[in-house]
């Protein structure tokens, strides 16, 4: 054995994508390629996008493209530094952890683009033309190099290819064929999906002015608001309010009703067809990016500490937890960046809260149940707001009290005080069942109408045995 036999450890190109791309849902690996887009603008805007600007996205957008073959994303955010495209961005993980250390971005291992373009074909370029370079350029990767095992592309420029605006194009043509199958015909299953998903997982994003369009139709951002009394109003309903900066993390959380309460019938009528799109449950946001949309599980404390497990009941109440934070391990982040870590001592420090909070307004529910419509009053001076909005007005607002936490330094909530049902002489609900013929006979002799409710025809036989027997006690007072 000679010294100096050297071994190869180098990785096979073929084993690398091919492994690279198995455990990644091709929808993941789609919004892998537009998170890239949301951190190039925050790179540019080098994180100005502070609370004092409410539309820190506005003006800048990424178009997605799917067709049968092939997939397109184009954004305006600022493009890829020609240093970066040479030494880092078409890399197979990052050297550079501390890259972007003060920003609010969410790459950090230096895989997603790539794995995106060979999660999708063999034939793919990147376009961009960065801000503040005199000149676009493009790399592509082709089938040949995918076979091959050399690790090195060539960085191009092109006199014919122009970017209108600092930015980048991702193209990918030869899709492999379960992905074209995926992106191919007029109602495509996926992407119906990949619709829905970016509505929801940007709802934040899109309301802060980014737009997101799909073979050309804009994507709307699905709703995260929450009632608020009214400024100068005196309805007590208002969101219970926590906010604290633990371990570098700066967290908000807002839990309240979205809506007023139910009444029985939507209630019936929403137990035997729910709708999908169901708005209730907490949203949880990392970054900007909403990593949990309307979460009804225990998760999110449903079902957990004296909180009930949801229920239909519970329709109007609505939670928003906002994590931000330049050091994004300690964000509650699953690695697939589309997840809730619920081991994160962040989450858990914040948990007890989200309960804290929830319990109130599950307890009004509860307390007010059967009378839902007595409370409707309470609910007419409010509006619907976006949390970062509630808690705005009621930081500035002098006659809404904050308190401290005692087990937590910098940390403050907020307490709303809703009102509560007279107990002295509650409302009591009566359920029976009756066979169908004495029902019908009831409805004719009392309403003329075979049709009438069950319910009414229940309630006008309480209310005439009640009326008889005043007047017979009246009778006999008389006597
Ligand atoms: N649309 C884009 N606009 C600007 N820069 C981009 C864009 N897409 C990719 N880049 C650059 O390419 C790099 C590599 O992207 P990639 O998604 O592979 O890794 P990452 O974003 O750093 O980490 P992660 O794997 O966690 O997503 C990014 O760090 C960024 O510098
Ligand atoms: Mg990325």
């Amino acid at each position: 054995m000679t010294q100096n036999d050297t071994v190869n450890a180098h990785p096979t190109k073929r084993f690398f994508v091919s492994m690279l791309t198995r455990d990644i849902e091709l929808k993941d690996a789609i919004l892998d390629l537009l998170d890239n887009c949301i951190d190039g603008i925050e790179r540019q805007q080098q994180g100005q996008d502070n609370d004092t600007n409410a539309k820190p996205y506005q003006g800048f957008w990424a178009k997605i493209t799917a067709t049968k073959d092939k997939f397109e994303i184009w954004d305006n955010c600022g493009g890829i530094p020609t240093e970066i495209a040479l030494e880092k961005a078409f890399r197979m993980g990052r050297d550079d952890p501390e890259r972007d250390s003060g920003l609010h971005t969410v790459g950090m291992y230096g895989i997603g683009m790539k794995r995106a373009l060979f999660k999708m074909g063999k034939q793919s370029r990147v376009t961009s033309r960065p801000k503040d370079e005199p000149r676009a350029f493009f790399v592509e990767i082709t089938p040949e190099w995918l076979e091959s095992d050399h690790w090195e592309l060539k960085l191009q420029h092109s006199e014919t290819e122009e970017l209108t605006e600092n930015g980048t194009r991702v193209t990918v043509e030869q899709l492999h064929d379960n992905i074209a199958f995926q992106f191919n015909s007029d109602k495509s299953e996926f992407l119906d999906d990949l619709i829905k998903d970016i509505a929801q997982f940007y709802a934040l994003i899109i309301d802060k002015g980014f737009s997101v369009t799909i073979n050309g139709h804009a994507i709307g951002g699905a709703p995260l608001t929450l009632l608020t009394a009214l400024i100068n109003s005196q309805s007590p309903i208002n969101p219970y309010i926590f906010k604290a900066t633990i371990e570098g993390v700066e967290i908000r959380l807002a839990v309240g009703f979205r809506r007023k309460l139910a009444s029985e019938k939507e209630l019936e009528d929403e137990a035997q067809r729910p709708r999908t799109s169901d708005e209730a449950g907490w949203t949880v946001i990392c970054n900007d990016r909403v990593v949990l949309y309307c979460d009804k599980s225990q998760i999110t404390g449903w079902g957990r500490a004296q909180v009930p497990r949801y229920h239909t009941q519970f329709i109007s109440i609505a939670g928003v937890l906002e994590f931000r934070s330049n050091n994004l391990l300690n964000l509650p982040l699953k690695t697939t960046k589309r997840g809730l870590d619920t081991s994160s001592t962040v989450y858990l420090s914040v948990f007890d809260y989200m309960t804290e909070g929830l319990k109130i307004f599950t307890d009004f529910t509860n307390k007010w149940k059967g009378r839902e419509e007595e409370t409707n009053v309470a609910f007419e001076n409010t509006e619907s707001k976006k949390p970062r909005e509630i808690l705005k007005d009621l930081d500035s607002n002098e006659s809404v009290i904050f308190t401290n936490v005692r087990k937590l330094d910098n940390a403050q909530r907020y307490t709303p005080s809703l009102p509560r049902p007279e107990t002295r002489n509650p409302l009591k609900r009566i359920v029976f069942n009756r066979h169908a013929d004495e029902v019908v006979s009831l409805a004719i002799a009392l309403f003329d109408d075979p049709q009438t409710k069950p319910s009414d025809v229940g309630e006008r036989c309480f209310s005439l045995a009640l009326e008889n027997i005043i007047k017979a006690q009246s009778k006999e007072g008389g006597n």
